[in-house]
């Protein structure tokens, strides 16, 4: 009897054990990759993530939101959510890029050829071809702190730039 109840016991925890380790299957960052994305057009620091992978609906959850320098800098919103497929996240929303002192959200990013070494950035009025080294590594991403980036966080946030 008693036997019975520890091996049931037993049972129970070793599933518990494998529902936690499916659940916590690879990060963000292996995820893009596997999706044919370099890792690093999120932060490091993300905890954590949904994908539904029926309809490839993206939602990342950052701590806050912040900026994170590639060769310009990008602001990251608590929450960018976007579909993912193979080679494309579409429909963006919560990834902004600056641009001339313009915050621009970007719609889209596109690998279309991981052999070309580009990737491009739909910022609405135009395709923004990159450099796919840029976000090979997973950069930090930091709360903004000068005034000019708070602001244009701010605005960001609201959804006042478009
Ligand atoms: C994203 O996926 C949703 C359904 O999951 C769809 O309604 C929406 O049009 C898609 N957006 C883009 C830009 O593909
Ligand atoms: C930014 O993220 C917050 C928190 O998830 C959300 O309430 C807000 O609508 C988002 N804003 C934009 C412009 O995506």
């Amino acid at each position: 009897m008693d036997r019975n109840y520890s091996l049931a016991i037993f049972t129970i925890f070793l599933g518990f054990v494998f529902l936690l380790s499916a659940a916590d299957d690879g990060s963000i960052h292996d995820l893009l990759r596997t999706y044919g994305l370099p890792p690093g057009l999120l932060p490091s620091a993300v905890k954590s993530y949904n994908l539904d992978r029926g309809t490839g609906f993206l939602e990342v959850h950052l701590d806050g939101p912040c900026l994170a320098k590639y060769d310009g800098f990008v602001f990251f919103n608590q929450t960018v959510r976007g579909n993912l497929s193979h080679g494309s996240l579409r429909g963006l929303v919560g990834f902004s890029q600056e641009e001339l002192f313009i915050w621009l959200p970007v719609k889209e990013i596109l690998v279309a050829d991981p052999s070309s070494g580009v990737i491009y950035f739909d910022i609405g009025v135009a395709h923004k071809q990159l450099s796919l080294s840029l976000f090979e590594n997973p950069p930090d991403c930091t709360a903004s702190e000068d005034d000019q980036h708070q602001r244009a966080a701010q605005i960001i946030r609201e959804g006042r730039y478009t």
